[in-house]
């Protein structure tokens, strides 16, 4: 077993995995994205407050573009340099903004950012163990008003075999084709452990959404709509 801490390691896989990332995702190789999450989280968008967004760890940036392309101000923040490079190459426009920043430097950069933002949205994005630090500084550059939209695996779905307790998981990306060069540690918690930790960063949950797969049998994710809770 690896004696790097797995939220280190985390960090790592998103700069190891960017160009296989980058061509999974704009090459359609998530068959769950196809299927319905990136509608989900497009519709969820599109029904949350008009004004400016900050798009969490927004990776090669797709979202951000699609919501830009929508009229809507919005800026992608990310922690992964070279997925940023990706972001900014695909994005000559000047109405799309990317910042490399993890969730810790959010706080820091404050109104460097550019908010207050009407929208946050972590798309498949909080894989940390520890949500907190990240999601004190989404509140803090949310306006009062201000929602969060979260879209994560579907704890029912990906608990598999395995039990329903909140533990690190190891994603490997097999089944998305290409060559991943790192497997990812991911944090794998149950719907109570995601409304403790909204609730803990002071939100409150406004809507629960399981967008469901075409088969009508098996949620494709969980998405998560909150607001402050001020
Ligand atoms: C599964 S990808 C999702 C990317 C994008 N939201 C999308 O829908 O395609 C997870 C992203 O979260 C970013 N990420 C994970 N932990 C982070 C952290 N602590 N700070 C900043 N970004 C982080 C990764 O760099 C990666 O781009």
């Amino acid at each position: 077993m690896s004696s790097v801490p797995p939220a280190s390691r985390l960090a790592a896989s998103w700069v190891d995995n960017a160009d296989a990332w980058t061509t999974a995702v704009r090459s359609g190789a998530i068959p769950s994205r196809r299927a319905g999450t990136d509608a989900a989280i497009l519709q969820a968008i599109a029904q949350a407050p008009v004004g400016p967004m900050i798009d969490v760890g927004c990776g090669e940036g797709w979202l951000t573009r699609a919501v830009a392309a929508t009229g809507r101000p919005v800026l992608g923040v990310d922690a992964s340099a070279p997925l940023i490079q990706a972001a900014r190459q695909a994005s000559p426009s000047d109405a799309v903004r990317f910042e490399p920043a993890t969730y810790a430097e959010l706080a820091a950069l404050g109104p460097e950012l550019g908010g207050p933002f009407v929208v946050a949205v972590c798309n498949f994005a909080l894989l940390d163990e520890n949500l907190a630090e990240a999601l004190t500084a989404i509140r803090a550059a949310l306006s009062p008003s201000g929602v969060l939209l979260i879209q994560t695996v579907h704890p029912f779905t990906a608990c598999g075999n395995g039990a329903y307790l909140n533990a690190w998981r190891e994603e490997t990306f097999d089944a998305f084709g290409g060559s991943f060069p790192s497997s990812m540690p991911w944090y794998f918690r149950t719907i109570a452990s995601w409304l403790e930790e909204l609730h803990g960063a002071g939100f409150v949950l406004e809507s629960i959404t399981e967008p469901m797969a075409t088969d009508g049998v098996m949620p494709l994710s969980l998405l998560l709509r909150a607001r402050r809770s001020d």
